[in-house]
């Protein structure tokens, strides 16, 4: 099978890899694991909390070239964009720009469900979702 000239660009030339300094509470981590394969995706986002916009984002993802292009490509997407813009993004976005046959579909599922659990986490510090997790506690 051949990767996309995109995809190749993307695993040759990772944009934004790396994380970010532990205990930086503008910051909201995404962890998920494909169970299909294995493969496991860490995404993250900075947000500036004057402007609620994501103003970076990193990722390490151990996986295979279609992952790594999708974390790639979604952290350069998410920059400049509100949480809520954030979640917007479609996996069938990603698979697009990166032209993935079918069997790569989940690579790119992986990253859009990589930056919801990153806007989640953030939310869940900020207290956006604090009820949901006192409900939880009290139960
Ligand atoms: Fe599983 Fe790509 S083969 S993430």
């Amino acid at each position: 099978m051949a990767y996309s000239e995109k995809v190749i660009d993307h695993y040759e030339n990772p944009r934004n890899v790396g994380s970010f300094e532990k205990g930086d509470d503008s910051v909201g981590t995404g962890m998920v694991g494909a169970p299909a394969c294995g493969d496991v995706m860490k995404l993250q986002i900075k947000v500036n909390p004057s402007t609620g916009l994501i103003e970076d984002a990193k990722f390490k993802t151990y996986g295979c070239g279609s992952a790594i292009a999708s974390s790639s490509l979604i952290t350069e997407w998410v920059k400049g964009k509100s949480l809520d813009q954030a979640l917007d993004i479609k996996n069938t976005q990603i698979a697009e720009e990166l032209a993935l046959p079918p069997v790569k579909i989940h690579c790119s599922i992986l990253a859009e469900d990589a930056i919801k659990a990153a806007v989640q986490d953030y939310k869940a510090k900020h207290g956006e979702a604090g009820e949901a997790a006192e409900q939880k506690q009290a139960a």
